[in-house]
């Protein structure tokens, strides 16, 4: 059954209304039907991560998700980071600490972190290793990646 179906949902605080076939995933409906292309598609199966949004502030696979399953939730992604001009302190440290090279990885990376500092800023580094590590990145062989994600944390705590 392919009847196109209405899907109302706030994404980065606005609130919006769609229409999508059931087999729409949250991705495309956010690159396609939002115009927020800000969201990557690596593999589209759900294993590099690239796609990460946050829904309901948890962080998920937009690939791997239905956009009719986001009805009613309240999705985040890249675009709603920055304040204006000024960069989230995660965006700024990613500048600052050169944690993207090619920065197809990294609106994943800035919204998984995000979810894991707004939860503990305090964070241990193994800890953090180990968060970080559900995502892939070719480029950067992750260092300046935890690096600027323990920039920010100290900023977020300040
Ligand atoms: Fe979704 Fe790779 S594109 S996990
Ligand atoms: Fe290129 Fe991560 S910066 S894949």
């Amino acid at each position: 059954m392919n009847e196109r179906q209405d899907v109302t949902f706030t994404v980065n605080g606005d609130e919006r209304v769609i229409r999508v076939e059931p087999r729409r995933t949250l991705a495309d409906a956010l690159r396609e039907d939002c115009g927020l292309t800000g969201t990557h598609l690596g593999c589209e199966h759900g294993v590099c991560g690239a796609c990460t949004v946050l829904v309901d502030d948890t962080p998920v696979r937009s690939c791997l998700m239905f956009a009719v399953q986001a009805e009613g939730t309240r999705v985040r992604t890249v675009e709603g980071l920055a304040a204006g001009d000024k960069l989230h302190p995660l965006q700024q440290a990613f500048w600052d600490h050169h944690g993207l090279q090619c920065g197809f990885c990294t609106p994943g990376f800035l919204m998984l972190a995000v979810s894991i500092l707004e939860r503990d800023p305090d964070i241990a580094e193994s800890e953090l290793r180990a968060a970080l590590s559900s995502n892939l990145c070719r480029c950067t062989g992750y260092q300046n990646i935890l690096k600027s994600v323990l920039a920010a944390a100290a900023e977020m705590r300040k």
